[in-house]
């Protein structure tokens, strides 16, 4: 058996009484689509977050490529290659499309200098989005004039601009129109032949057995279950998800 590219151990997360992780372990692989399940309040966000940096772990212990590491905000993620798209997208709706791929990042003239190089801009944010196959015809459109699934887009663009290695995509359908969802199912495709490892959390089980290699199912804080999808059903995943079987 392969070493996981990234293995959390025994992590543990209270927010105040509520204890919302209980000593989770969970592997991911080189190339995997892997989809983090389980119902609302489970622990998903509060697990993929702790991966992300985005907040700390009480206990546990994260390891790459087998060696423990530690990092203690998003910029120790990221240089290790873990980029997050979090639920609520933290795009700024008033900014097009460009200035969000590049939000804090824009490329400036002369080199790290005052003034936002627009050409260079606009130009890498059409080769980028193009990259993925993503279609938004104006690049200079304040993104809140866009439809949900471009938006999911522009964000998982942003997060492809890290050039990650691991990438948390956090409920990316859950709010989209069923042709849309196909748009960032196909996404999730081309990162993955791109050799991006990616953690899909979704409550759509339907696009779990389309787009996903393993399946991980959270119940109150502990890891109930791991599958490969070949190896299971809807239904059974329905029934662990419930805390059934
Ligand atoms: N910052 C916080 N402060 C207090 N409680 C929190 C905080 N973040 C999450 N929680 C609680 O921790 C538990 C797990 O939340 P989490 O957001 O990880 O669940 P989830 O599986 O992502 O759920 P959903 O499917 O609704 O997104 C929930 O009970 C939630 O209310
Ligand atoms: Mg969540």
């Amino acid at each position: 058996m392969a070493i996981p590219l990234l293995e959390m151990r025994r992590v543990k997360k209270r927010f105040g009484a509520l204890d919302a992780l209980r000593g989770v372990d969970l592997e991911l692989y080189a190339g995997d689509v892997l989809a983090l399940l389980g119902d609302n309040g489970a622990g998903k966000s509060t697990l993929m977050k702790i991966l992300a940096g985005a907040i700390a772990p009480d206990e546990g212990e994260i390891l790459f490529k087998g060696e423990p590491v530690t990092y203690h905000n998003p910029g120790g993620a990221r240089a290790l290659g873990i980029e997050m798209v979090y639920q609520d997208l933290a795009l700024c709706d008033s900014l097009d499309a460009a200035h969000n791929l590049f939000l804090g990042r824009e490329p400036t003239v002369p080199a790290g200098g005052p003034f936002v190089d627009r050409p260079r801009m606009y130009r890498e944010a059409r080769r980028a989005l193009d990259d993925l196959h993503i279609v938004v015809r104006s690049l200079t459109t304040p993104i809140r004039f866009l439809s949900g699934g471009q938006r999911q887009s522009i964000a998982i663009g942003r997060a492809v601009t890290f050039r990650p290695k691991v990438l948390i995509l956090d409920e990316p359908t859950a709010a989209l129109a069923v042709r849309e969802v196909e748009k960032v199912l196909t996404l999730v495709q081309t990162l993955r032949d791109q050799g991006v490892s990616i953690v899909f959390i979704t409550h759509r089980l339907q696009d779990v057995f389309r787009a996903c290699d393993r399946i991980a199912i959270l119940y109150e804080g502990t890891l109930r279950a791991q599958r490969r999808v070949e190896h299971t059903s809807l239904e059974e995943i329905v029934d662990i998800m419930m805390g059934i079987a």
